[in-house]
């Protein structure tokens, strides 16, 4: 499991809150909450974590990418099943970090893009006699959904050997970068969000 640091927010910065949160080495993260006893005096509570790798929010998409997800495409290439999300709370930099960053000062690329440039790479060289399919779905209240294929509702099934199996997702063929971003741009928007529910 690999960990990224998001520097504070504008509105924690304006509320001068404390960054928490402090990246000791390549595996090491220590929290340092502030709590309160019962008899209301503050105190410190230190916790300690380790994990794969830890980066400090400076850390560009680049060198994530480099270290951590570029080692399982080249797995993928050698017939290994491999697996790559993004999981965090709100704000945490899931989208930063797998969608790139657009601002005009600092345009880095997410990781699905830096993926698929090598990816497509690999197919138009080493790998010519492969094709590329990708699929996408969302699971919202324990319910799946084909996210392109017009939401549809799909199931979900184990078969005779024990394979979990999600019955008619729709695989769709992707020949270039451009096509595979519009793809999971187009699938991230018909996601349910708080705003949004398809019913
Ligand atoms: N490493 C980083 N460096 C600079 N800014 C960052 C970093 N990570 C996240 N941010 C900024 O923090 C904000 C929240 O990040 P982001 O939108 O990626 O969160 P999220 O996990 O996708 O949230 P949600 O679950 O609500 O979609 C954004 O403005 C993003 O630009
Ligand atoms: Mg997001």
């Amino acid at each position: 499991m690999v960990i990224r640091k998001r520097p504070l927010n504008r509105r924690e910065l304006a509320r001068s809150d404390q960054d928490i949160i402090e990246v000791g080495g390549q595996q090491q993260l220590t929290v340092r909450e502030i709590k309160v006893k019962v008899d209301l005096t503050k105190f410190v509570e230190e916790s300690n974590f380790k994990f794969d790798r830890v980066y400090d929010c400076h850390v560009q998409n680049e060198s994530i990418y480099l270290e951590c997800i570029r080692p399982l495409v080249d797995a993928t290439f050698r017939k290994l099943k491999t697996t790559c999300f993004a999981y965090g709370q709100t704000g945490s930099g899931k989208t930063f970090t797998m969608m790139g960053n657009n601002d005009a000062q600092s345009q880095s690329p997410g990781l699905y893009l830096l993926a698929a440039h090598d990816i497509f790479h690999l197919l138009k060289t080493s790998f010519s006699h492969l094709q590329l399919f990708i699929s996408f779905y969302e699971i919202y209240c324990g319910k799946v959904y084909d996210l392109l294929n017009d939401r549809s509702l799909l199931h979900v099934r184990e078969d005779a050997k024990g394979h979990i199996c999600i019955v008619g997702l729709q695989e769709t063929q992707v020949v270039q970068i451009s096509s595979l971003m519009e793809l999971i741009n187009y699938g991230m928007s018909v996601r349910v969000t708080s705003f949004k529910i398809y019913m």
